[in-house]
């Protein structure tokens, strides 16, 4: 939600920017801004649109000092006035910002002086900075001075013309710091997050909530009111090239087809980390599983899983709606947070307020070092190398794996859960062969003309069922909607017509006799019956075959979804990897 990228060095800054707010796209795409500090003024350009789609992005000095930023709209409608950079009233300090600044209108009041050029809640910091500096701070103390002043989540980056330093701060929403390898000693980056930089250096300092960062010729931090603190670079162990397209025309089968590796890079785990958090599962008092979007879904299956393997109650809330809970919960209490990127906001506030409650937290993100992982007692990695698409396909598969993995340990049969899951991850290898997406791509052909369709499944598969919805929905905008194959006689068979695109989620289990006959119940009203089953039936109109995996059916259940979801995406000439409206890093309520 929202990229910004900050660069000093020997390079040409703008070029390093906008390189940088292409790798960072996914967090945004509405519009886009980038301000190089020359001499003696900031040069800006902005505009709405992606800059991917961009040839010409206009000319900059060639200064090593720049900041960027990748919109994803929240205060202001999408206009070139409302992207970032924003200025203030002189045009002499330049801030990008991701997040949102909750007391922005009672501190306009009080900058009455000032003249406003858009509707952002950004705006206010700029002119904040300006006013201190007028007031005789020097720059990086105005920076410190107007960031007390915000509520709410921010990460925020300045430059000024009368200063060669570029102060970053961030509160609530990520911010890595880069630091530049021995071939390219002082030069630095600031980003929300490392692939924007991965070309140049893999040595980050993950800032932490409250600290600010001065970047010069060297680099120094401190809190929000200038006591120095410690920060030390780490290196990460992404390549990249796992960032890159590598000859696939898009990040989403890219990341669809890096399945075949990213089961087993899962579950393959210290095996102390597992036994510590499937220990403190087994020890609590209650156990919430929480995610949004995908990632709530996956928490939906993890709680079918956790009730067949090792027959303990989990529940499961999607992260808005976890406040609401408050109630119910103790110290004895454990969530258990999954997210990709680890930066979702709603699961950070779920986390804040189970930490009131004296709650344990454990996460199961991607994103090492990011702000979910630092906020709990414990974590797994997923493991899966970075993911770009906007929607999330190989994180979900891994998180599948890792809630199976655990449920096992909990049941204490994990040398029985591995055996299973690394048989499942060779036969997900197996499955996604060329002959495979070829018939997932003649399927889309048929369906992409309907602008509506439905998918049932029961028990493991009905979560599996929302999943696939929400994948029909955002890549190729079609009205899908996932129930549980009973509901379906209780009002949605309504809808059915001659031909509409109706996918039953079919495994070898005790509800597959139920789910086929919902199936006729839907082929008898003219449905066209898509089975993603282990076996073919009379009933399917057209079959996806899965390999037959026992508990394990989520798993590749979903990967036809996500194709299907691709291909037709394909046929409707939307864009997979950018779907309108959404971020991947949803890091505003
Ligand atoms: C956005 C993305 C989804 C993702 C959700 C949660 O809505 O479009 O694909 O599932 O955020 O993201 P997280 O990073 O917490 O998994």
């Amino acid at each position: 939600m929202c990229g910004i990228i900050g660069y000093v060095g020997n390079r040409n800054g703008s070029d390093v920017v906008i390189n940088g707010l292409k790798k960072l796209e996914y967090r945004g795409y509405d519009s886009w801004g980038v301000a190089v500090k020359g001499n003696p003024s900031i040069s800006i350009q902005k505009q709405v649109g992606k800059i991917s789609d961009f040839k010409d992005v206009g000319s900059f000095p060639s200064d090593g000092i720049a900041i960027g930023h990748t919109r994803w709209a929240t205060n202001g409608k999408v206009t070139k006035e409302n992207s970032h950079p924003h200025t203030c009233c002189t045009g002499k300090i330049a801030v990008v910002h991701n997040g949102i600044i909750e007391n922005y209108q009672e501190l306009k009041k009080e900058l009455v002086s000032h003249t406003f050029s858009s509707e952002t809640d950004t705006e206010i910091i700029s002119h904040l900075i300006e006013e201190n500096m007028d007031s005789g701070l020097g720059f990086e103390d105005s920076v410190r001075a107007a960031i007390t002043r915000l509520d709410g989540r921010f990460a925020v980056v300045a430059v000024c013309t009368s200063s060669d330093k570029v102060v970053a701060a961030r509160k609530g929403s990520p911010l890595v710091i880069g630091v530049g390898d021995c071939a390219h000693e002082g030069e630095f980056f600031v980003a929300s997050d490392i692939p924007a930089f991965l070309e140049y250096t893999n040595k980050v300092v993950f800032l932490e909530d409250g600290d600010v960062a001065i970047i010069h010729d060297g680099i120094r931090y401190s809190d929000f009111y200038g006591k120095r603190v410690e920060r030390l670079p780490t290196e990460i162990s992404w390549g990249v090239e796992q960032a890159e397209l590598n000859g696939h025309e898009h990040y989403m089968i890219k990341e669809i087809l890096e399945q075949k590796d990213t089961i087993r890079m899962a579950i393959t785990q210290e095996e102390d980390r597992i036994m510590r958090v499937a220990d403190m599962i087994n020890r609590s008092f209650g156990t919430f599983f929480i995610g949004c979007g995908t990632a709530g879904k996956v928490g939906s299956i993890g709680s079918y899983l956790f009730s067949s393997i090792a027959g303990k109650h989990v529940n499961c809330v999607v992260g808005s709606e976890f406040p609401n809970y408050h109630d119910f919960l103790t110290d004895k209490t454990l969530i258990v947070c999954i997210s990709q990127s680890g930066e979702t906001a709603d699961t950070l506030e779920a986390i804040e307020v189970a930490k009131k409650k004296g709650c344990k937290v454990v996460s199961i993100v991607n994103v090492m070092g990011s702000t979910m992982m630092r906020m709990s007692d414990d974590y797994i990695m997923c493991n899966s190398g970075p993911e770009k698409a906007v929607c999330s396909t190989k994180v979900t598969t891994a998180q599948i794996a890792i809630l199976m993995k655990l449920a096992y340990a909990c049941a204490g049969r994990l040398d029985e859960g591995n055996r299973f899951l690394s048989s499942v991850s060779t036969k997900v290898e197996i499955m996604l062969d060329d002959k495979y997406l070829e018939n997932v791509q003649f399927l889309a052909k048929r369906i992409a003309g309907h602008e509506s369709m439905y998918i049932i499944g029961r028990s493991h598969n009905y979560p599996v069922a929302l999943e696939g919805a929400i994948k029909m929905q955002e890549v190729p905008y079609i009205h899908a909607e996932g129930f549980a194959g009973g509901e379906l006689k209780h009002g949605p068979i309504a809808l059915i017509q001659n031909g509409t695109p109706c996918i039953a989620l079919v495994a070898n289990d005790d509800v597959k006799k139920d789910t086929i006959i919902n199936a006729l119940e839907i082929k008898s009203r003219g449905g066209f019956i898509i089975g993603i089953a282990p076996e073919n039936n009379e009933v399917f109109d057209f079959w996806v075959p899965v390999p037959d995996v026992g508990l394990a059916s989520p798993i590749v259940n979903i990967i036809p979804m996500q194709l299907l979801s691709y291909f037709t995406a394909l046929e409707r000439k939307c864009d997979p990897d950018k779907p309108r409206n959404l971020a991947k890093s949803v890091t505003v309520k």
